[in-house]
């Protein structure tokens, strides 16, 4: 079979080049130390340091699952193409390095939104969280330092699942 990172570049150009929508929204799936799934939609941010990376808040839901169990599952859909890729394996965070670079060329107001929330907690009062922002930009001047709880994640494949639409459900996967 093709290299499996190569047929991925491949079918990720054609859903780029054919986009009637995002081609990186990703689902993805992490599981509790007690084995508990939970999923969720991503942004794909491409192929870093050997994995598949999405960005996120260390200390949400996902980033504490991780923590205790790293093993999770990613899948695309591309309809406009009648594929699917699933992808498991394990994670690791991008070097702080890498999420550092990729902070700073986030827009200042999603910097400000990543420093300010304290992603996957109960929000007493959103006038706190509306304040924190206020008071973030104000206190910045301009340059928002990435929070130690900001950054990215790489998923490291151990199984790869193409999946291509035929007609009367004779689906082709390959492994
Ligand atoms: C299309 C779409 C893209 C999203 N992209 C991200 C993302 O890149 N990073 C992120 O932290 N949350 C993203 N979210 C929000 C997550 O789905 C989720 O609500 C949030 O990360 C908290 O998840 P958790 O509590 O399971 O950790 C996105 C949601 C949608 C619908």
């Amino acid at each position: 079979m093709t290299d499996p990172f190569v047929l991925f570049s491949e079918w990720y150009e054609q859903a780029e080049r054919a986009a009637v929508m995002d081609p990186n929204i990703v689902a993805v799936a992490t599981a509790s130390k007690h084995g508990r799934p939970s999923v969720r939609m991503m942004i794909y941010r491409g192929i870093r340091e050997g994995g598949f990376s999405f960005f996120t808040n260390y200390e949400s839901r996902k980033g504490r699952e991780l923590a205790d169990n790293a093993f999770a599952a990613i899948v695309f859909y591309w309809p406009h193409l009648g594929k699917q890729v699933r992808i498991e394996g394990e994670v690791q965070r991008l070097s702080t390095n890498e999420s550092d670079a990729y902070f700073q060329q986030r827009p200042f107001l999603s910097q400000i939104t990543a420093a300010a929330s304290p992603q996957s907690r109960v929000m007493p009062d959103e006038r706190d969280f509306l304040a924190r922002i206020a008071e973030l930009e104000r206190v910045s001047g301009g340059v928002i330092v990435r929070p130690s709880y900001w950054g990215g994640f790489k998923l490291m494949p151990s199984l790869f699942e193409f999946w291509t639409h035929r007609d009367n459900r004779r689906h082709e996967r390959s492994r």
